[in-house]
Formats: C-alpha cells, structure tokens, sequence
C-alpha cells in the first residue's frame, strides 16, 4: 500500500539489522559495512550509496544521491544481530565462508567477533543436510516464537536501537505450499500452538518479527511471508513485508537479457541454465526438497518476462532449464552458464552462451544493505503489507493476489525511484515529457 505523500519520520537514532542466518551472505553485508565505514572500501553494488535520481525535467540538471534525497539511516547507525544454529560469531563465520580476504577480515575483525548468534528457530525437517546444537527448545511453536520476540525486545533495548528490521539470510528450506493453516491468523497462530508441519521456522521468525512491528525481508525462495496469514498480521499490526530470494548471480543476467530480446522482438526456443558452486548454500541445495524451492523460484522469471501467452510465435516453445550443481572447490565462487537459442527474422537460428564466474555473497550483501535501508524507510513512511516497489532486488517477488509480478529489472528500477519520487513529493517520472521541443 502506498500512501499519499506525507511527511515521512525522519531517521534518527539507531537501526538494527536483524538477520537469521550467520553464513556467507551476512557476513560479507556486516563486514563489508563496517569496512566502508572504516573507509577501507567502497559500498559497490548499492544503490542507496552509490546511484543518484533524477528530479523534475531533465533541463533543470537535479540529480541528488538517492541518500541525500529520502532520508535511509546512516551506516554509522547500523547495529548488526542475528541468529544461527552453529555458535560461532560473525568473524568465525566469516572466515569459514570464505568469501572476504583474510586481510580484509582481520581489520574489521574487532567488530564482527561482537556479533554473536542467538539461538536458532531450527529443524533439520525443514533443512535436511544441516546439524546443530545451538537451537532453542520449547514445548511447541508458538513458545518458540514467544522466545524470538523475547530476543528482538532484548536486542533493541540492549543496543539502543530506536528501529529495527529483519532480513532472513538463512539457508533455503524444503518446498512447501500454502496448506490450511497458512489462510487466516487464526488458523496459523491455531497451528504454531499445535506444532503443526507445515509451518516452517522461517514462517516463526516472520511471525515474531510482524508481532514486534519489525519488517520482514526474505532473502530466500521459502514461503516464510508470501502467504494469507501473515499478510493479515502484517497488515494488521501495520508492517511491511518483501520477498523473495535476492536477485543475484544467473537469474540477475537473466532480467537483464531477456527484457532486450523481448524488446527486441528476438524469439527463444531454449535457455538452459547451469551452475557450479561449493559454498554451504550448494550443499543445502543439493538436497533435492531446497533445490525444488530455489527452482520455482528461478523458472518463473522468463514466463513473466516474455509473456508466451502474448507473444506465442516467439516464446510459445520455451524451453527452459534450471541446474545447481554443488561443487565444493568453487566455494562461494560460482560459475553460471547459460545457452540461449535464440532465433531471428524468418526463423533463422542464433546461439548466446554467458559465462559469469560471479561471487554469490559479493552480489548478495549490497542487496541486503539496500534492502534494510529501503524496509525501515517504508516502515517510517507509514507502509504496511508487500513492498511490491521492491521488487527489484527478488527473483520472485512477491505481488498481491491476482496481480502478474514485475521481473523486468529496468522497469522495476522506475518503479522504485517513481515511489520515491512519490512519496517525497516530486513528479513521477515516465519519460514521455516533450522537454525537448519546450
Ligand atoms: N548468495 C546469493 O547470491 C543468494 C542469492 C539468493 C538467495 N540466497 C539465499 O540466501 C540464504 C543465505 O545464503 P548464504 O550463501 O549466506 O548461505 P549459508 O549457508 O552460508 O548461510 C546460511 C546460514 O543460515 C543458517 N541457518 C539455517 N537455518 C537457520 C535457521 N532456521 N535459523 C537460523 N539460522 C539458520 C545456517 O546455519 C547458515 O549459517 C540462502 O537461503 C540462499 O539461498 C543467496
């Protein structure tokens, strides 16, 4: 829901970044940001840091950084807490990811040995290649939840915070669908008293945070808050909610590519898209049950993009296939190809291979900068329920029911900058002005 423009609360005090999961994604964010702060680093990547907006017509030249226009928190505010089920704290996770040099590590060592995980919501039900001690125990879900509110109360008060998000970086559980216990508050909260299956931990963690008045940032395909129950909490308790699964690596290249074929005009009979990786991530995707929820998420982004239905001459045979592969030499250095077979006027025949040795948590950790910044800034602007203007940064993101989602990464671009626009009271901009001929 967006509201009309209003004045927007300011960012005043600071805000903590929540995130269940201490593994390579939140890692690389905390310590990236506490390497930017300490000017060791530049914030690349993101785009509350880095991109400016452009304002009114373009002859006026007004082009302010995103950051001085719309008030986010600093990143001197930034407070850093989270979650897992291994006890090592932020620098021994780091360093067991892999993903940062050991020098680079070793500077901002001091700050992540602070971050030490709470106890986890886990089970090895819903992550099946996972094991450890450091879980709470209760006597049923809803106890479970209680003891995660306990914790984000204790950490805001313990850190001065005066805000708080929640943004889920922990490992991708198994494929689960709306069921009964997912349709209405009652019937959840009926089902976490009940320790009923097919409530995940993902969904307790998104349930305490909606509970506390925290936003809810999911940065994996799971359900966790893309269904009814919880967008009823949300909307009830006034809080904003986004999903799911950073956009990063192989499905970033994707809507990127394929909005320029459609535009275009380009047909495509097949995109086959393969990856190695070998970082902790792979190994639970390896498990067929978290590899089916990365896949729904990763195959619907073409569908939308190209719109068959629409353009059946080009796209109406698609065919369309997605492989992870764990392969622990890469680590957190994932290769991703993709072959496109494209064809052109008449028909005639065209091939495209990628090849784009990435690093999965060096794409990732601006995304959860941006993210964190963007959900307390749309919390402070009075919004509740699905940030659809954030669909940016998800591979599958979340829309209200009945609506198609964008996955076309230019024009959720104008999207977000046009809500801001919006909402700090300037004209939306379309690009259909005639400034050119005033
Ligand atoms: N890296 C990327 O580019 C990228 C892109 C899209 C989505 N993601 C998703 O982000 C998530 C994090 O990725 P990562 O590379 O950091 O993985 P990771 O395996 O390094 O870290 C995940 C951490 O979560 C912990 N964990 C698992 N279940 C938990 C629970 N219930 N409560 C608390 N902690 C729990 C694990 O112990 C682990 O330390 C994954 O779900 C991944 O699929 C990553």
């Amino acid at each position: 829901m967006i509201p009309s423009p209003a004045k927007i609360q300011q960012a005043e005090g600071k805000l903590g970044v929540l995130t269940p999961g201490l593994g390579a994604v939140s890692t690389t964010f905390f310590a990236g940001v506490h390497a930017i702060r300490r000017g060791l680093a530049q914030p690349i990547g993101s785009l509350t840091q880095l991109d400016s907006i452009r304002l009114g017509k373009r002859t006026e030249n007004r082009n302010p950084k995103i950051k001085d226009f719309v008030s986010l928190a600093g990143l001197d505010d930034l407070v850093f807490g989270g979650w897992d089920l291994f006890q090592d704290n932020a620098y021994e996770a780091a360093c067991n990811a892999g993903v940062l040099d050991q020098p680079l590590l070793e500077q901002v060592k001091d700050d992540l040995e602070k971050i030490k995980p709470m106890k986890a919501v886990f089970s090895k039900d819903y992550v099946k290649r996972l094991d450890g001690s450091w879980v709470k125990e209760g006597k049923n879900k809803m106890e479970l939840a209680e003891q995660l509110m306990e914790d984000i109360a204790r950490f805001k008060e313990e850190n001065g915070c005066s805000r708080l998000v929640m943004i889920w970086c922990a490992s991708t559980e198994i494929y689960l669908k709306e069921g009964p216990v997912h349709q209405s508050l009652e019937a959840f909260e009926k089902g976490l008293r009940e320790n009923d299956p097919e409530i995940a931990p993902s969904m307790i963690y998104a349930y305490a945070s909606l509970k506390s008045g925290v936003p809810f940032a999911n940065g994996a395909p799971n359900l966790t808050v893309d269904f009814p129950a919880i967008r009823e909490l949300a909307v009830k308790n006034g809080v904003c909610i986004a999903g799911k699964d950073f956009k990063t690596g192989q499905t970033l290249m994707k809507t990127i590519l394929a909005p320029g074929f459609r535009a275009r005009q380009l047909g495509i009979e097949g995109w086959f898209s393969t990856n190695i990786l070998g970082n902790r991530d792979g190994e639970v995707l390896d498990d067929p049950a978290s590899f089916q929820t990365k896949e729904v998420s990763k195959l619907g982004v073409l569908e939308h993009i190209l719109r068959p239905d629409l353009n059946p001459e080009l796209y109406g045979d698609l065919y369309h296939k997605v492989r992870i592969n764990y392969y622990p030499p890469r680590g957190d250095n994932k290769e991703g190809w993709d072959n496109i077979d494209i064809k052109g006027w008449l028909g005639y025949p065209m091939q495209i291979k990628v090849d784009f040795l990435c690093r999965d948590s060096i794409l990732a950790a601006p995304i959860v900068l941006d993210l964190a910044l963007f959900m307390d800034f749309s919390q402070r602007a009075g919004m509740k329920d699905i940030q659809e203007w954030l669909s940016f940064y998800f591979k599958s993101p979340m829309v209200a029911p009945g609506l198609r989602p964008q996955h076309d990464l230019f024009v959720q671009l104008s999207k977000l900058k046009n809500v801001l626009r919006y909402l700090l009271g300037e004209d939306q901009i379309t690009n259909l002005g005639l400034e050119y001929y005033e």
